[in-house]
């Protein structure tokens, strides 16, 4: 596992949000679900969509371009057209930081 980058602050994703950072050049999803955050792969593994422009539902996250969910606790895909998981990254909460995990 890399290193951890703080990525914003836990006061600013109320549960139910999301955050999108950069994190050693790769964009990642950050979700507030269930009293914790998540960490997983913005880049939807169908086409490329873009999960960060999606919706967060539960602890699912919706594709904006052909509607594909992934659970952001998991990275599984639970709605097709997608099968592949997207990737998760380990999330520490250091005080008010966010930090994830370097892929
Ligand atoms: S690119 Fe995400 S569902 Fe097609």
């Amino acid at each position: 596992m890399g290193e951890f980058v703080t990525v914003g602050k836990a006061s600013n994703v109320p549960e139910g949000e999301f955050l999108v950072a950069e994190v050693d050049g790769q964009n990642v999803v950050v979700a507030h679900v269930e009293g914790e955050f998540y960490a997983i792969g913005e880049e939807c593994p169908h086409a490329g969509g873009p999960l960060g422009d999606g919706t967060l539902d539960g602890c699912e996250i919706e594709c904006p371009w052909h509607a594909s969910r992934f659970d952001v606790r998991t990275g599984e895909a639970t709605m097709p057209p997608a099968t592949e998981p997207v990737p998760t990254y380990a999330v520490n909460i250091d005080g008010d930081d966010i930090q994830v995990a370097s892929p």
